[in-house]
């Protein structure tokens, strides 16, 4: 058995993990990420997309914004049709935009930024375990390359992602789950093909929910409300393109570009929220705290107003020996995030089509996008929500 010690050990390198060891370091606070995949795993997993002003701001305070700044496609506002109706909410008259930027590419950003300070970064990490989570000097134990390890840590920060072992370390007396499993997926594709529109097109249809997406000019992530039980195999290129094509409106649908497809998989909606975010030494960050349905593109934002909230809180008590943002941190991170939850709960419901949905139940989800359409109020709700601007 090995030993070694660190300040924060930090379990997954996903967004969170990644940032989190990053503002630590600019700050002089130790760490070390313990992840269960490959690297080129990490790096090869294609998800959200969208990114809110606050969280543009908060990678550049991190010193791995440079290429975002580059290359990210800034949009002051969002398409959202219904059957053939098309309307668009400008974000510029609240002075609100979004910057559409890969995870992928941040993820890439982060470990590139990670390398070059000489963060450390541990892969293919089998077995973590926590110990002593209520104690002062927790630890990690892992296996890797079959050897044991035992890392001694001040802090436990959870960014291990929704199937963790952070979140299972809090007792089941203290731990409470809210959960709502939606009954449909989405199926998502990547094609290295030009965007239908120069802003995100999310369209509610008798068929079921579709999205266009893109990474780059050239380049589209597109999605379709699938069933829980579909199977990717079952969608080819072909079949994914004409039922994209059948959800848009005309307009937008002459204008779709298809082609083969780089990356295509089905992910499951779902609400869920962890409390407390932290029990003892261990604080939880991220999708292992929460998940929200991507329909709001608010997933990816949370874990980066987490996980600097978390940061300033451990920066506090190092330099100042000041506990009271740690303390705070779970009840002031769950009230941002059940408002992230409400908005993507909300978008869900009203875009997409529920089994058993009746005339009446469309007629509810018609008049909201109506309402959204015509009413300055509700864009104006509708933009601060989508676009995490307070206006
Ligand atoms: P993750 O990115 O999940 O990272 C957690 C990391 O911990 C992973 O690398 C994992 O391998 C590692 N890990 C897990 N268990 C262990 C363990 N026991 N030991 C060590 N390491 C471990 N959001 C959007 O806004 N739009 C989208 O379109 C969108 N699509 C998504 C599609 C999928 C399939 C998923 C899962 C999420 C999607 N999200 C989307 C949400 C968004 O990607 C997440 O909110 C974001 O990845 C959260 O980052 P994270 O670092 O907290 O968690
Ligand atoms: C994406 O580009 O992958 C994306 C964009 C907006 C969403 C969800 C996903 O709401």
């Amino acid at each position: 058995m090995s030993a070694s010690r660190t300040q924060v050990g930090i379990i997954g390198s996903g967004p969170s993990g990644l940032l989190l060891s990053q503002l630590l370091q600019l700050a002089g606070i130790d760490s070390v990420v313990l992840e269960r995949r490959s690297r080129d795993y990490v790096l090869g997993r294609v998800r959200a997309g969208v990114l809110e002003q606050g969280t543009v701001a908060i990678l550049r305070r991190a010193g791995v914004a440079e290429r975002l700044d580059r290359e990210g496609l800034v949009h002051h506002g969002v398409e959202i049709a219904a059957g053939e109706e098309r309307r668009r909410v400008d974000f510029s008259a609240h002075a609100a935009s979004v910057t559409v930027y890969g995870q992928t590419e941040l993820t890439k950003d982060l470990m590139h930024a990670r390398d070059a300070l000489g963060g450390t970064l541990l892969f293919e990490v089998d077995e973590v375990a926590l110990e002593g989570v209520e104690s002062e000097r927790p630890a990690l134990r892992y296996r890797r390359a079959g050897v044991e390890h035992r890392l001694e840590c001040e802090f436990i920060a959870g960014c291990d992602g929704f199937h963790g072992a952070s979140r299972k370390a809090i007792p089941p007396n203290v731990l409470k789950i809210h959960e709502r499993v939606y009954p449909f997926g989405w199926l998502g594709v990547l094609a290295e093909v030009p965007p239908v529109s120069p802003e995100l097109v999310y369209a509610s249809h008798e068929r079921g929910f579709a999205l266009c997406s893109m990474r780059s000019l050239v380049r589209s992530r597109c999605y379709v409300q699938c069933a829980l039980d579909d199977d990717v195999a079952a969608w080819s290129d072909d079949r994914f393109w004409d039922e994209l094509r059948a959800r848009l409106p005309e307009a937008a649908a002459a204008r779709l570009q298809t082609g083969r497809s780089l990356e295509k998989s089905i992910a499951p909606l779902r609400s869920f929220v962890a409390e407390p975010l932290r029990y003892g030494r261990l604080f939880l960050a991220g999708d292992a705290a929460h998940i929200v349905p991507p329909t709001g593109a608010k997933g990816l934002n949370l874990a980066v107003r987490d996980v600097q909230q978390l940061a300033d809180a451990l920066i506090a008590h190092y330099s100042e020996g000041q506990d009271d943002l740690l303390d705070a941190y779970s009840a002031t991170a769950l009230r941002r995030i059940w408002r992230a939850e409400r908005f993507s709960a909300w978008l869900t419901s009203v875009l997409h089509k529920f089994p058993g949905r009746t005339s009446f139940d469309r007629g509810i989800q018609l008049a909201e996008l109506d309402e959204l359409a015509s009413s300055a109020a509700a864009q104006a709700a509708f933009v601060e929500s989508y676009t995490g601007t307070p206006l």
